[in-house]
């Protein structure tokens, strides 16, 4: 089944989650219900709450429970973004103008802040202390993996196992925990969730490695931002950490990468995205973002023969070669 078709099989709870999300941010704070409505009303791909559900599928699937964790999900996913774009200076995310370049960097601090308590409040209404303890530990690991970025910004001689390490922090885990929380939440078996969980995870960091990718080779239409957003505050990804090893083109790419941090992102960003196209990065990335893709699909072998187990694989496939 293509995505699109996946989705509108899913349009009513899909709906019923859009509407809680619009619901959630609401508050009798005009700024705040501004500033956060702007940023969900510029859309995104819901990725999150849509694994939520389909996990939900191997369980007891009751909308209003699983409500209880997508909702919270993607809040915390939004609320990462509003600070993560103060982060990467970016100006825009989802074709819009980020929260951080609408407003200031003082207000996105907040709105994320309250993006995040609003995602407890949601969370809160479930009596159930191991989803809080796994979603609060994810929380934490995501804020040291973005913690770490900046503590790497610029840092050419890092590791790829380094980058690793950052992107499972950043982002897999987030997913990892959005599979494995909506079995636990509809009373799937143990060794479901944990399956779910190996799924999302590695669906997780495919999907980083390919976030990375596209960073460099996606269009400014198909991103939602400028190509080259990355190297241009110093974030050294995958592919490039990938074609510094080439020794045909280390220097060049080097002399490039000190040129923008000399420049403080300021300059043309058209020589160093050559260098990197032209590498062997790309393909190198490619390969282990699919590997990764293998492997989550492995993970649902040992999964019940539903549906919603074509329909996790399909997405898996989707993410492999996402462009949006
Ligand atoms: C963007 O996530 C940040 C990453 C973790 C790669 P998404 O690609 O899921 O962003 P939206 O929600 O669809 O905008
Ligand atoms: C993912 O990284 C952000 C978080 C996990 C918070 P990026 O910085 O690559 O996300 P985009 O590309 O800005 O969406
Ligand atoms: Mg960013
Ligand atoms: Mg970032
Ligand atoms: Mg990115």
């Amino acid at each position: 089944m293509k995505l699109l078709d996946l989705y509108a099989k899913m349009k009513g709870d899909l709906d019923a989650i859009e509407r809680e999300l619009a619901h959630s941010v609401t508050s009798d704070h005009a700024l705040l219900s501004e500033t956060s409505t702007h940023l969900l009303k510029a859309g995104g791909k819901r990725i999150r709450p849509v694994f939520v559900l389909l996990a939900g599928k191997f369980g007891d699937y009751r909308l209003d429970v699983l409500e209880r964790i997508a909702v919270p999900l993607e809040l915390i996913h939004m609320s990462s973004l509003v600070h993560d774009d103060v982060i990467d200076n970016a100006q825009t995310r989802r074709g819009q103008l980020t929260v951080k370049s609408k407003w200031d960097n003082r207000i996105a601090m907040f709105t994320g802040d309250y993006i995040f308590g609003k995602a407890l409040t949601v969370v809160a209404e479930l009596n159930n202390p191991h989803i809080h303890q796994i979603l609060s530990k994810a929380m934490v690991q995501m804020c040291v993996g973005e913690i770490e970025q900046i503590r790497d910004f610029f840092n050419t001689e890092q590791s790829v196992r380094n980058y690793l390490r950052r992107i499972r922090r950043k982002t897999a885990l987030l997913i990892a925990i959005s599979c494995q929380l909506g079995a636990v939440a509809a009373g799937a078996e143990r060794g479901i969730a944990n399956a779910l969980y190996r799924f999302g995870y590695n669906v997780g960091m495919a999907y980083q490695i390919g976030d990375d990718l596209l960073d460099l080779l996606g269009t400014e239409k198909q991103i939602g931002k400028p190509p080259g957003s990355d190297i241009r505050q110093g974030n050294i990804t995958l592919p490039v950490l990938m074609a510094l090893q080439e020794p045909e083109i280390r220097d060049a790419l080097l002399a490039e990468i000190i040129k923008i941090r000399e420049s403080d992102g300021a300059g043309d960003m058209k020589a160093v995205l050559n260098i990197i196209r032209k590498s062997k990065g790309i393909n190198s990335s490619q390969d282990l973002a699919n590997r990764f893709i293998a492997k989550a699909i492995a993970a649902l072998d040992q999964l019940p023969g539903i549906p919603a187990k074509k329909n996790l694989s399909d997405i898996a496939r989707f993410v492999a070669k996402r462009n949006y």
